[in-house]
């Protein structure tokens, strides 16, 4: 089946091997915990079969306004709109997996939009959520947290060594007018960060610290992957792809200490961690910035 999904487009990272580690059964149910453009969906349900089932999960309307279109077309879909931490209302009961896919983080298109707030190399409103119709945006944030608060986001989710002088300068700043846009992000960041340290432009750390903790990203992780394991049947999959040293520590924990695998009296399945850690080849770390710290993980369970 042929699915056109709309553009802006995000290039599908690790998409192969993904796939492959997923080892999809024809007439599975399968989960897309991070739907996006629906790149890792459409090779999934190349390869499910009539009868296979295909959940798609988002908490952005664009992506999930993607996924309903999808489903028009394909009936195997069914399009979740929500967060991971919510997955347990969202496929009910009687749900059971053969395999989940998060592929964590942001999509490009999130990226690409000035006017999503997510990018510090275009100027546009600091909003950085991922669903831009709830929540506290960025902006609002960054005007009124305290300047404890502020250093403490950036150090635990950036590792920004200059998070206090970044924080004071910013309180400083909003005193005399609020913070609203990218722009004047940067420039309160450029006049404390000394230079371009190991090639990344001084604002990455920050700017991922403030995504972090705006989209609750480590919380959700935390939440939403023993969720998905308890519905994942015996031989089923679950594989992640995760982007920085934060999200894969996170991922590991949260896996040996599943109930799953920590209660010695229980008969229930284990999960298995199968193989090494893969990364994307050469090529495709050349073709897609976004692949060159993406790291895949397969888990399997046993009985
Ligand atoms: C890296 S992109 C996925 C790209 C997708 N695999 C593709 O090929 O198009 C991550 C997506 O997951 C979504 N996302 C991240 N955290 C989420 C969460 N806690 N709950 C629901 N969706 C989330 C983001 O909104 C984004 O669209």
């Amino acid at each position: 089946m042929g699915h056109e999904l709309s553009q802006p487009s995000h290039q599908p990272v690790l998409l192969n091997e993904s796939i492959h580690s997923l080892a999809i059964e024809p007439n599975g149910s399968y989960l897309d915990a991070t739907f996006g453009r629906g790149g890792h969906s459409k090779a999934i349900l190349e390869q499910l079969g009539h009868n296979g089932q295909l959940f798609v999960l988002d908490r952005d309307p664009q992506a999930i306004e993607v996924a309903r279109r999808l489903a028009e077309e394909d009936p195997r879909v069914t399009v979740l709109p929500g967060t991971f931490s919510c997955l347990d209302d969202l496929l009910g009961d009687q749900v059971k997996l053969n395999g989940a896919l998060f592929d964590l983080g942001i999509s490009s298109p999130q990226v690409d939009q000035s006017e999503r707030g997510f990018s510090f190399q275009q100027d546009g409103p600091i909003d950085m959520r991922m669903d831009n119709q709830h929540g506290m945006s960025a902006s609002d944030w960054l005007n009124r947290a305290s300047e404890e608060e502020i250093t403490w986001v950036l150090s635990q989710y950036g590792e920004e060594r200059f998070s206090s002088e970044i924080a004071k300068h910013i309180v400083q700043t909003r005193a005399r007018s609020p913070i609203k846009t990218t722009k004047q992000l940067v420039e309160i960041i450029l006049a404390v960060v000394p230079s371009m340290a190991a090639g990344k432009h001084p604002a990455t750390k920050v700017f991922q610290a403030i995504r972090m903790h705006i989209n609750d990203e480590l919380s959700e992780i935390r939440e939403g992957l023993p969720l998905v394991i308890e519905k994942i049947v015996t031989t089923g999959r679950l594989v992640v792809i995760s982007y920085h040293s934060l999200e894969h520590q996170l991922v590991s924990d949260v896996l040996k200490r599943s109930p799953a695998n920590t209660d010695s009296t229980s008969n229930k399945p284990r999960l298995k961690k199968l193989g090494q850690a893969v990364r994307a080849s050469r090529d495709e770390r050349l073709s897609n910035r976004r692949a060159r710290s993406a790291l895949l993980r397969t888990w399997e369970k046993k009985s």
